[in-house]
């Protein structure tokens, strides 16, 4: 399993990730990234299906901060969503 969050303290706003897998990221009202796949508001608690593992990966090789975080277990304790 795959899960992702991003980092908004070094996150700059760049576009590249949103681009490259629309259906994982979206961007706050500061136009900060944010994970967004099926309403995990960047938590990184919601299990990314294998399908978009080729995005969730392209997105994150792209990122030029270093910020779109993935491990394989849940990164914090699941929330009441
Ligand atoms: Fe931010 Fe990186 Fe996406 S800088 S907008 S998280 S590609």
């Amino acid at each position: 399993a795959k899960y992702c969050w991003v980092d908004k303290d070094t996150c700059i706003s760049c576009g590249a990730c949103g681009a490259t897998a629309p259906d994982i990221y979206d961007y706050d009202d500061e136009g900060l990234a944010e994970v967004v796949f099926d309403g995990d508001a960047n938590q990184g608690v919601t299990e990314i299906p294998e399908g978009l593992f080729d995005d969730l990966q392209d997105a994150t090789d792209g990122c030029p901060t270093d910020s779109i975080k993935i491990a394989d277990s849940p990164f914090r304790i699941a929330v009441e969503k």
